[in-house]
């Protein structure tokens, strides 16, 4: 099948065609997004396969459509990008990539923990700059602390018992727990984990209802000093509430991998250009703060098992089988 794949990067394209040697599919790589704008770039094609901040909302799926396109295939697990609801209207299939290394975000998640904690890019910065100074580096230790995970699926799980093998205390919220996290850690409602944990890890997926999960109100309950970590979708955190926080003292440090406006900003070298989104840059500015461009995932192993389910899947999709990867519709 003819697959245009959207937001292709030198490794997208790397990895897709070395997993596709057991496939022969006949792939062009497009390195701009999908939107209405670039749908007719797809003509020919009868599935397009895209990345998370590719917006595959109504107006680009109608598009579509009219160009005869029957699968949207995404490179992830997250899905709140695609509208499964209009793609079901359309008669669109939509499917992502539910299983693949959930240790590559897991572990990231303790990297920009301790980086934030112990202020490693900091120092890493000064010792290139000739300075050893220690001011301004003191963190804390995480054993005996408490950590908090909202979100306890694949990844919340495996980033939880990595936290306990480091000799904290895990509380977890989840409205469908997890038997798996029993000996891990215990469920407790939101309002209590905010008030208990000296870092907050975010885990669950971006749906309404979990948008700005962190938000001012949630900010007020949190212990003073606090450390939030977010590898899972910007849109979880009101990030305007987060910079108050953060100017009061009462966030203590900040790590994200994900911020609710990246679609403009990552996957894209902006080094050369004036950057006009104000937040992102008073974000940066802060000490406490570390951002990372969404990378979380980006491990050899995740990518060769997310390039290989996303074939496997347009393969499927080829010879009519169903789709075991499909996007969930939304529970109303
Ligand atoms: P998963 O589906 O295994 O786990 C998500 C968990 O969140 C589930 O247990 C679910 O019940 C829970 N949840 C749903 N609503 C909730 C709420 N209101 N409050 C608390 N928990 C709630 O998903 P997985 O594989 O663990 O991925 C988690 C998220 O990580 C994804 O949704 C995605 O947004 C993000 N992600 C980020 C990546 C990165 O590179 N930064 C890469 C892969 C995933």
């Amino acid at each position: 099948m003819k697959v245009a794949v959207y937001s292709a990067r030198r490794y997208d394209k790397l990895m897709l065609e070395r997993a596709n040697a057991a496939h022969g599919h006949e792939l062009l790589f497009v390195q701009d997004a999908l939107s209405v704008d670039t749908v007719p770039l797809a003509a020919g094609c009868g599935a397009v396969c895209v990345f998370v901040n590719d917006g595959v909302d109504a107006a680009v799926l109608q598009a579509l459509q009219e160009l005869g396109i029957g699968l949207v295939a995404t490179r992830s697990t997250g899905f709140n990008h695609v509208d499964a609801v209009a793609a079901r209207r359309l008669g669109i299939a939509a499917v992502r990539v539910t299983d693949y290394s959930p240790y590559s975000v897991a572990e990231f998640t303790v990297g920009l923990l301790l980086a934030v904690n112990r202020r490693i890019a900091r120092a890493s910065q000064r010792t290139r700059d000739g300075n050893f100074e220690l001011d301004g580096l003191m963190g804390f230790d995480l054993h005996g602390r408490t950590v908090g995970v909202i979100g306890t699926g694949k990844i919340g799980r495996i980033f939880a018992g990595i936290m306990r093998g480091f000799g904290c205390r895990v509380l977890g919220h989840d409205p469908f727990p997890a038997p798996a996290f029993a000996g891990i850690g215990d469920y407790v409602a939101l309002p209590q984990l905010l008030a208990e944990s000296d870092v907050i890890s975010l885990h669950c997926p971006l749906t309404p209802q979990t948008h700005h999960i962190v938000d001012a109100e949630a900010l007020r309950q949190v212990r003073p000093g606090a450390l939030l970590v977010n590898t899972s979708r910007g849109g979880l955190v009101d990030t305007e509430a987060v910079i108050a926080a953060l100017k009061s003292g009462q966030l203590g440090g900040l790590a994200i991998d994900v911020y609710e406006q990246e679609a403009e900003l990552f996957f894209q070298d902006l080094s050369g250009t004036v950057i006009t989104d104000d937040l992102i840059q008073r974000l940066v500015s802060f000490p406490n703060v570390i951002v990372t461009g969404h990378q979380a995932f980006f491990t050899r192993e995740a990518i060769g098992q997310i390039m290989a389910t996303t074939l496997e899947s347009i393969s499927a999709f080829e010879r009519g089988e169903p789709l075991r990867n499909a996007i969930p519709l939304p529970i109303s």
